[in-house]
């Protein structure tokens, strides 16, 4: 599958993006800068993905005059993080949309089988109103992203983009295929899943490296 001419795949070349995600790879990299990384590589992608947020005339007066002036218009936008690595980049889209809502969906990969489980959905209402970005830093067998996806889909979700670092080629084919309406955002492709379904070179385990739990 060649993800460049998939026009619903954004796979980011920008530098600052690059760099830091090689700083986010290296083992050595400490709890503390891994979450700022993690937040600012968020804020960087996020400013791209929101690039198309609707926005509205509103009337503004300056010190001079009143002039009509662009705002953002209809609900405000729901970040949904997957937990927990989801987490790390709430932070970083809000620090762009302070007015953000946030809802949350709960799901772990089985560690034998890689099979999510979900576990908690909380989403804002009404969330078929709202443009809905979901975060998880690892897109690997695409299982989380999918279910986390069609669980919003449940509940009345519609215009959806996902944000990830770091894919895997099998997860983003399997995530497009799935949800072929779905906007996707990659921090970068790597080049293949292990046999722990693990993304290699990947960043290892995101969740405990952002949570500082191994
Ligand atoms: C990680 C990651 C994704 C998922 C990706 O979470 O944050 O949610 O694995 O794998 P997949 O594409 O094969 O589904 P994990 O299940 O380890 O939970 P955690 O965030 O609580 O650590
Ligand atoms: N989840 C992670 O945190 N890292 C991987 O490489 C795969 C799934």
């Amino acid at each position: 599958m060649n993800f460049n001419e998939n026009s619903n795949i954004t796979i980011f070349k920008h530098p600052l993006i690059q760099h830091k995600i090689s700083k986010l790879r290296d083992k050595n990299t400490s709890t503390k800068e891994f979450r700022q990384l993690v937040e600012e590589i968020a804020m960087l992608e996020g400013f791209e993905a929101l690039s198309d947020l609707p926005l509205e005339q509103v009337e503004v007066e300056t010190p001079l005059e009143k002039t009509m002036a662009p705002h953002i218009a209809g609900p405000k936008l729901a970040i949904v993080p997957i937990l927990r690595a989801g987490l790390g980049m709430v932070s970083g889209i809000l620090a762009l949309v302070p007015n953000a809502r946030v809802g949350h969906i709960g799901m772990y990969r089985d560690e034998e089988t890689f099979i999510p489980h979900p576990y908690y959905c909380k989403l804002p209402k009404p969330i078929d109103k709202r443009l809905i970005v979901v975060t998880d830093p690892m897109l690997a067998t695409g299982g989380s992203a999918i279910d986390a996806i069609d669980q919003i889909k449940k509940e009345g979700g519609k215009h959806i983009k996902f944000m990830c670092i770091i894919a895997a080629p099998e997860g983003l084919e399997a995530l497009s295929k799935a949800h072929p309406d779905v906007e996707i955002y990659v921090g970068c492709l790597d080049r293949e899943l292990n046999e722990n379904a693990y993304i290699c070179p990947g960043l290892g385990d995101a969740g405990d490296r952002i949570f500082g739990t191994k």
